[in-house]
């Protein structure tokens, strides 16, 4: 199908602590369980979104994604679920969880040409 084709090809790179920004590699159980119990509903653990209208993460660019997290807790960005989310992060999560996604390398495949 073609949007099945649309959708990156994923490699989640975060089995190697060395390649993630996580500014203590201790904390990347607890990156995890955050990623598991606050995101993965609705953007996946793997920054595939699950949810319809959630963006997919995975590879996006770590400055943009801390940004964004930034302005849904202020409330310069709205979105119902997203302000709600914000307002529970600190500056701490809002890096750990903006380079997690930001490092899950994704492949991408431009859509065939028609035949
Ligand atoms: C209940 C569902 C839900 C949960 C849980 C959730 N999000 Fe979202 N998220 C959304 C939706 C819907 C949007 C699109 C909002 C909009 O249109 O501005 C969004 C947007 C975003 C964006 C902006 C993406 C872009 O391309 O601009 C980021 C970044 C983000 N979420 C990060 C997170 C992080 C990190 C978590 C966990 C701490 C999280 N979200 C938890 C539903 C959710």
């Amino acid at each position: 199908m073609f949007f099945s084709k649309l959708r990156p090809a994923l490699f989640l790179a975060a089995f190697g602590v060395s390649s993630l920004n996580i500014a203590y590699a201790a904390d990347l159980e607890e990156v995890k369980n955050k990623v598991q119990m606050m995101c993965a509903n609705c953007h996946g653990y793997d920054g595939v979104a699950t949810l319809i209208g959630a963006a997919n993460l995975s590879g996006q660019q770590e400055s943009y994604l801390k940004q964004q997290l930034k302005d849904y807790r202020s409330g310069v960005r709205k979105n119902a679920m997203m302000n709600v989310i914000g307002q529970s992060l600190s500056d701490a999560d809002i890096n750990n969880l903006s380079a997690w996604y930001a490092n899950i390398k994704i492949t991408v495949e431009p859509p065939a040409p028609p035949q």
